[in-house]
């Protein structure tokens, strides 16, 4: 612990931000707790970071590389169920395995994608040639990341809203899913803007993503907190804007309350736009004015990352909307944790059949360069199939 980033975080102004909590009691330190002033009382500013604060941040800035973003393929067995389902294949391991096989195999993937979101499944999983998935992603210089929340169920009390389990046994599964190679997680929660959302659902999401953000970090895992604010709604841009601003500030303070280490998570925020069966649309110049200026409110530039998802909008309006973000500096990297926009075409293109995996592969590929130019705000548009600008929304897309 005694390299040059971990005597920069302790002695670092930033780090003085957590002054506030002088006084307040909070737990004695522990090994895996980091002193911001070594001659301080125990008791008084710590930040809690754990044993893996260098590595932390260092996975963190990798992941948040210039003109890298993330491939999220960590459907769920149900939902990835129902994405072969379209292309007319069964459910079964082999299928799962061959399309996971298809595109974490995908020539030079890793010019253009930093980190892979992995379901459980996945992680243990081989290629169809026998290759562990976890080490084919490394080799391709991609970080492999785990989904570790375990869904959404009723939230009783709640205006049928939903809450977001995994934190039991979390702690000893983000040690396995390390031993197995993960070196990021994400957990998923989401608001519902037609049904409330009520304080206790923001709440709620809000405290699950701070524990579940403290527990990664305390076992090397760097957290993607993720509260989506559904795109379901006839809702415009400024009440997006209004609840997703409650949600940050919410998400904000009980990070900051489980001592999280602000330099050591990345954010999967969704765009800020009008509700998916609102009369009015918003240009990408709209959505980037709408989500940075969110962002700029809400999130400190310590947070190195901000991975958006792309939540149902096509393939084309996702880039788009990323592009027009990156038209000038931003504090952090603001880039991609697309699954839909990213996979939609390739799983298309596939159809189950060998003979179309390169072409598949291709068409991925053709996403994700399209994306890492918007990541760098030099993305055209040019050359785009028709496929790409349909949409894949699904009123209560589940994941
Ligand atoms: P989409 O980009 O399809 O909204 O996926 C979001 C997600 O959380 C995947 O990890």
């Amino acid at each position: 612990m005694a390299s040059a980033s971990a005597s920069l975080l302790k002695s670092s102004p930033v780090l003085d931000k957590f002054e506030w909590v002088k006084g307040q009691s909070l737990r004695q330190p522990s090994v895996s707790v980091v002193r911001c002033h070594p001659t301080a009382a125990p008791s008084t500013l710590t930040v809690r970071a754990g044993s893996y604060i260098d590595e932390l941040v260092k996975t963190a800035k990798t992941v948040a590389s210039p003109g890298r973003g993330i491939l999220a393929m960590d459907e769920s067995n149900a939902t990835c169920g129902k994405r072969l389902a379209s292309i007319g294949l069964e459910n079964t391991e082999a299928n799962r395995q061959a399309y996971r096989t298809l595109l974490v195999t995908a020539p030079e993937l890793g010019k253009y994608i930093s980190g892979a979101i992995l379901f459980e499944e996945t992680l243990y999983q081989s290629t169809v040639d026998g290759e562990k998935i976890v080490d084919v992603l490394v080799k391709q210089g991609i970080v492999p990341g785990i989904k570790v929340d375990k869904g959404l169920v009723p939230l009783p009390g709640s205006n049928n809203e939903s809450w977001c389990q995994g934190l039991d046994g979390l702690a000893s599964r983000a040690a396995a899913y390390y031993q197995q190679g993960a070196r990021f997680a994400k957990w998923r929660t989401v608001v519902s803007i037609p049904n409330g959302p009520s304080a206790l659902a923001v709440k709620e999401a809000a405290w699950g993503l701070a524990r579940y953000a403290a527990v990664s970090q305390d076992n090397g895992l760097v957290p993607i907190v993720e509260p989506e604010i559904l795109l379901d709604g006839e809702h415009g841009i400024d009440r997006t804007f209004e609840v997703a601003q409650k949600v940050w500030a919410e998400v904000f303070f009980y990070l900051a309350e489980n001592n999280v280490l602000f330099e050591g998570i990345l954010l999967k925020p969704s765009m800020v736009t009008p509700g998916a069966e609102s009369k009015d649309k918003a240009s990408p110049e709209t959505v980037a004015k709408y989500t940075l200026s969110l962002l700029q409110r809400r999130i400190p530039p310590a947070v190195p990352g901000i991975m958006f998802l792309s939540g149902g909008q096509s393939e084309i309006e996702a880039t788009l909307n990323l592009n027009a973000m990156n038209q000038a500096p931003n504090p952090w990297h603001v880039s991609f944790s697309y699954a839909r926009a990213l996979q939609n075409t390739c799983l298309k293109t596939w159809g189950g059949r060998p003979e179309n995996v390169k072409a598949a592969q291709d068409a991925l590929i053709q996403r994700a360069k399209s994306n890492s130019l918007a990541q760098l705000g030099k993305y055209t548009g040019d050359g785009e199939s028709d496929e790409a600008k349909e949409g894949m929304f699904v009123k209560g897309y589940t994941y």
